[in-house]
C-alpha cells in the first residue's frame, strides 16, 4: 500500500475545507471549544503551525485527498502528533494505519525515541488504533483537560516508543520495504 500513499508538505491551501469537512464528521473526537469554528480558523492555525515548524501532511491515496497528519519534533529525544485525521470513508481500511506508520517511520529514523500523541480520553477509536503502533496509555494525573461544548472532557496521553513500535509492527509483520525502515528505527531505538 505504501506506493498508493504520497505524504504531502506543506499541507495545501485548497485543502483547508476538505481538512475541516473530515473533522466535522466525528466533531466530539476532533474539536473543543477553543479550536477553530470554521476552514478559514482552521486554515489559519495550520498555517501558524506550519510557520513555527510543525510538519502539515496532506494524505493522498491512489491521487485522492484522504486525511491529514500533524507531526512536530518538540526535543531531540521526543516528538508529538499534532492531530490525526481521515475521511470516515476509509476508516477501517488500513490508509490511516499505513500513513500514521510512514510517519512514524520518519520520525524514529530522524532520531526521537518517543512519540507523544494527546487525544480525548472518551476517544475509543483512536486509543485501539495507536495500540496497534505499541502506544501506552497514560493518564497522568494533573493533565490538562479541555471543554468541549460547556463539559470538561479529560486528555489521555500515548507514547510510542521506538522499540515498542519495532516490536508492534514485527508482530502485525508489516511488508514492503519495512525491514529496510526496521533497521534504520533500530538504529534509534
Ligand atoms: C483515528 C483514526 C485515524 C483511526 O483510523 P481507522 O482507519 O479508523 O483505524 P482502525 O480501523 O485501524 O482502528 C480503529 C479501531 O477503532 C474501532 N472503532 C471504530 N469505531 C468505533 C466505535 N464507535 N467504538 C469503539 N471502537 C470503534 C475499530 O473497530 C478499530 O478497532 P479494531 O481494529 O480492533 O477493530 C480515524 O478513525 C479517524 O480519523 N478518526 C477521526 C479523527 C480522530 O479521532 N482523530 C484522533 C484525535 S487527534
Amino acid at each position: 500500500m505504501t506506493k498508493d500513499l504520497q505524504l504531502v508538505s506543506p499541507f495545501p491551501r485548497e485543502h483547508h475545507v476538505t481538512l475541516w469537512a473530515w473533522m466535522r464528521e466525528f466533531p466530539s473526537s476532533n474539536l473543543d471549544d477553543y479550536g477553530p469554528k470554521n476552514a478559514e480558523e482552521l486554515g489559519k492555525s495550520l498555517t501558524t503551525k506550519q510557520q513555527a515548524g510543525e510538519k502539515v501532511y496532506l494524505v493522498v491515496y491512489r491521487g485522492r485527498p484522504v486525511g491529514a497528519i500533524g507531526y512536530a519534533r518538540v526535543s531531540t529525544t521526543e516528538g508529538v502528533f499534532r492531530g490525526v485525521c481521515f475521511a470516515k470513508e476509509v476508516h477501517g481500511s488500513g490508509v490511516a494505519f499505513e500513513a500514521v506508520r510512514m510517519v512514524l517511520v520518519r520520525a524514529f529514523r530522524d532520531g526521537v525515541g518517543i512519540v507523544l500523541a494527546y487525544a480525548f480520553a472518551d476517544n475509543i477509536r483512536i486509543r485501539k488504533f495507536l495500540r496497534k503502533f505499541g502506544a501506552i496509555r497514560k493518564l497522568a494525573p494533573g493533565l490538562p483537560s479541555s471543554m468541549r461544548g460547556g463539559k470538561v472532557v479529560q486528555t489521555a496521553v500515548y507514547g510510542i516508543r521506538a522499540n515498542d513500535f519495532l516490536r508492534a509492527m514485527q508482530r502485525l509483520e508489516v511488508r514492503g520495504g519495512s525491514s529496510i525502515e526496521s533497521e534504520a528505527i533500530r538504529g534509534a531505538a
